[in-house]
């Protein structure tokens, strides 16, 4: 077992109109909050008024940001930003999807020392402070409530990036998977895609974990079992929030606990996609996972068995594949590039952006051959 930190300062409310207290919790941060959202999802399923209301009867005064896209830009964070240097806002209330959360998170150590999104990520800025920042999330998928990162894209140098640190911990999140009701089909099933992927990435990481293995592969087996009765019962509350609470564990540090790291290779296959396409996270995710199972079948197909006999309870790990390609299927997310409309003239576009994003994985690290063997068998050539 690899040597860790456990550590998650975040307190997370979960359950049936949790955000009754948001006010109340909100009051001990600040009197000035930044509400941050997308676009307008929040505004046409009540949400927005609800927790508006909650800081209104607090006394807080607001400042709004609205419009952050799916898969985020900087240009918004460094708007967002400003914005909270202009109206002294001393709290930031995030009320979305990852997008706006991770957003949010961004804007929470940018705006105090005026520093630029960017010059954060690529590590020329560091920060030493950040606002404190209360998530109230809407969509089951990230875990990002929950954990110290956040992804945002630079489309004009067409990259999608992962950063974070302590300073980006959600103060308080609060998740009430009624506000989960209103998530549509297609962003439910990748979201479902999402969680699993988190809890792939850690069981792939380095190091001999056998308990985090174990809790990914019960995660997974939840969400196999979970996934489809949502996805033909979206109201259901059991089955909003079975999915929502294991989004949150697959990336909370319970499925990392004992190895260094987890790999996110997959993860940065799919960053590529979305930067060209804006193709949704879990739909890259879906595709990606069966190209690299196929791959580390010929890496490393003793560490593939052991998921395989955990899940399936078989070493054989075509058994493991066909179970993960017929799941994403039944779902109805995409398991080859053209199912996302990516056809095959933009196969040297998207190689070209692999390797400029130097796409290699931390674990089992691929190269120029990889890469070029994953993008085949995404277009299943
Ligand atoms: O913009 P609005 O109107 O809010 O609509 C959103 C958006 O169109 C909609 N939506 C959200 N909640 C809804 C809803 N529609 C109806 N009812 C609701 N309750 O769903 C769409 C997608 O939202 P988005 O926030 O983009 O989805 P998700 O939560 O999947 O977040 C994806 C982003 O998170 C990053 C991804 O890369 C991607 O940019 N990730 C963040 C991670 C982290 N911070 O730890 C880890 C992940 O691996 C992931 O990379
Ligand atoms: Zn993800």
């Amino acid at each position: 077992m690899e040597n860790f930190t456990a550590y998650n300062p975040t307190m997370l409310h979960f359950g049936k109109n949790v955000t009754d207290k948001l006010g109340e919790t909100a009051s001990q941060y600040g009197k000035t909050a930044l509400l941050i959202f997308g676009n307008g999802s929040v505004i046409e399923n009540g949400y927005y008024d609800t927790i508006k209301n909650q800081l209104k009867k607090a006394n807080i005064k607001i400042a709004e940001y609205s419009g952050i896209r799916p898969n985020p830009h900087i240009e918004d964070v460094d708007k967002a930003s400003e914005l909270c240097r202009k109206e002294n806002v001393n709290l930031i209330v995030a009320l979305g999807g990852g997008s706006v959360i991770d957003s949010a998170k961004a804007v929470s150590v940018c705006a105090p020392e005026n520093l630029k999104v960017w010059d954060v990520v690529k590590g020329k800025s560091k920060p030493t402070k950040s606002l404190p920042l209360i998530a109230v999330l809407t969509l089951a998928a990230t875990g990002t409530e929950m954990n110290p990162f956040a992804v945002v894209q630079n489309p004009e140098t067409s990259e999608k990036i992962g950063f974070g640190g302590p300073l980006m911990y959600p103060k308080h999140s609060f998740l009430d998977p009624q506000f989960t009701y209103s998530v549509p089909k297609n962003y439910t099933a990748y979201g479902i895609v999402d969680l699993i992927a988190h809890s792939l990435e850690n069981f792939f990481g380095y190091g001999h974990a056998p308990l985090s293995d174990r809790f990914v592969a019960s995660i997974i087996t939840e969400a196999m079992h979970y996934g489809p009765l949502l996805l033909s019962d979206l109201t259901n509350y059991d089955y909003r929030a079975n999915i929502l609470w294991q989004s949150t564990c697959a990336l909370n540090g319970t499925t990392l606990h004992g190895r260094a790291g987890g790999d996110w290779g997959v993860h940065d296959l799919g960053h590529s996609l979305s930067v060209l396409f804006d193709t949704p996270h879990g739909a890259t995710l879906s595709v990606a996972y069966i190209a690299w199972f196929k791959w580390l079948k010929t890496k490393d197909n003793k560490r593939l068995a052991d998921l395989s006999k955990l899940l399936f309870n078989t070493e054989n790990t075509d058994v493991l594949i066909e179970k993960f390609e017929s799941f994403f299927k039944s779902i109805e997310c995409p398991v080859r590039l053209a199912e996302v409309g990516i056809e095959i003239d933009k196969k040297q576009m998207i190689f070209d952006t692999f390797t400029k994003n130097n796409v290699t994985g931390t674990m089992y690290k691929m190269n120029e051959a990889d890469r070029m063997f994953l993008l085949e068998n995404m277009y299943s050539l």
